[in-house]
């Protein structure tokens, strides 16, 4: 399948009123779970790529995009890709050259005026390059994020902010946290729908990896359409590289344990689809 651009999936499961899960590939092996899960499940899913994962690979983009590209463009399901949590500004514009159909320019940490500003040009440069963009609004003064626990987005705020931005889809803060190692976390339900009724443009859900199902299942229903996973892929992986290692001290070929790290990430990302379908 070609690269389907990221607005286009998030509309079409806005429409059909489910979530379109958007997963965190680290390593081209998280990619090949990303789609082996999204074709399994029979739906679509986002592949992204945060700056935290370009830092990772000697602060080269290229390489991981191309290979997650060309992992979308070999699945039989329909994969966006995007770009995730970009603070730094040269990264965001070097999204243009590797297929990325999304970008999410990350001003939460900044004060309100200056993620406007930031994001408004973020917007328009992403606009003129055919991406969808997404943006971040915590709370004024927060100063570990968005998403961090008990952060939350106020709704008129992101009324402004959006209409300010001209940005096309928002994370907000609504009770869920990044990286968590259990599913424990409660959301806001009532403030998502608060939200929800005070934009136009579709919510982003970050930090779902720590978000039990059903919590999921009432965000969706409540407003929220891309889901960010991206822990509870490592958690899959490594518990099953954990497994075999122990299972075979002597093991050197890496092919050996990655195989079922893989497929226990595909697993996570099947389950997660099917939660949000
Ligand atoms: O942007 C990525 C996500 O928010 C992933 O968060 O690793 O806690 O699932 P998570
Ligand atoms: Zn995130």
């Amino acid at each position: 399948m070609p690269l389907i651009p990221t607005g286009e999936l998030v509309a079409q499961a806005r429409v059909e009123g489910r979530g379109v899960g958007a997963f965190n590939a680290i390593c081209l092996e998280h990619a090949e779970a990303i789609a082996m899960g999204a074709e399994a499940a029979g739906q679509s899913a986002i592949i992204q790529i945060s700056e935290n994962a370009v830092k990772f690979h000697r602060r080269q983009l290229g390489p991981l995009a191309v290979a997650c590209a060309q992992v979308a463009r070999g699945s039989s399901a329909s994969l966006a890709l995007h770009l995730d949590h970009v603070e730094d500004v040269e990264l965001l514009r070097q999204s243009a050259d590797f297929g990325f159909g999304s970008v999410m320019y990350d001003g939460s940490t900044l004060a309100y005026d200056e993620n406007v500003a930031a994001t408004r040009e973020a917007v328009q440069w992403g606009h003129t390059h055919g991406l969808w963009v997404e943006s971040e609004l915590g709370e004024v003064g927060g100063k570990d994020g968005a998403h961090a626990p008990g952060v939350r987005t106020n709704p008129f705020e992101a009324a402004a902010f959006v209409t300010a931005t001209g940005v096309d889809g928002l994370a907000v803060a609504v009770g869920s946290s990044h990286a968590m190692l259990d599913r424990s976390a409660a959301l806001d339900h009532p403030l998502i729908t608060e939200i929800a009724a005070a934009v136009t443009i579709p919510l982003v859900l970050h930090g779902s990896s720590g978000v039990p199902d059903e919590e999921l299942r009432q965000a969706v229903a409540a407003g929220m359409v891309k889901i960010n996973v991206g822990t509870a892929l490592n958690i899959g992986f490594t518990g099953a590289v954990r497994e075999y290692l122990a299972s075979d001290p002597k093991v050197v070929d890496p092919r050996k344990y990655i195989s079922p790290g893989r497929e226990a990430m595909a697993d996570v990302v099947a389950h997660f689809i099917g939660v949000l379908s």
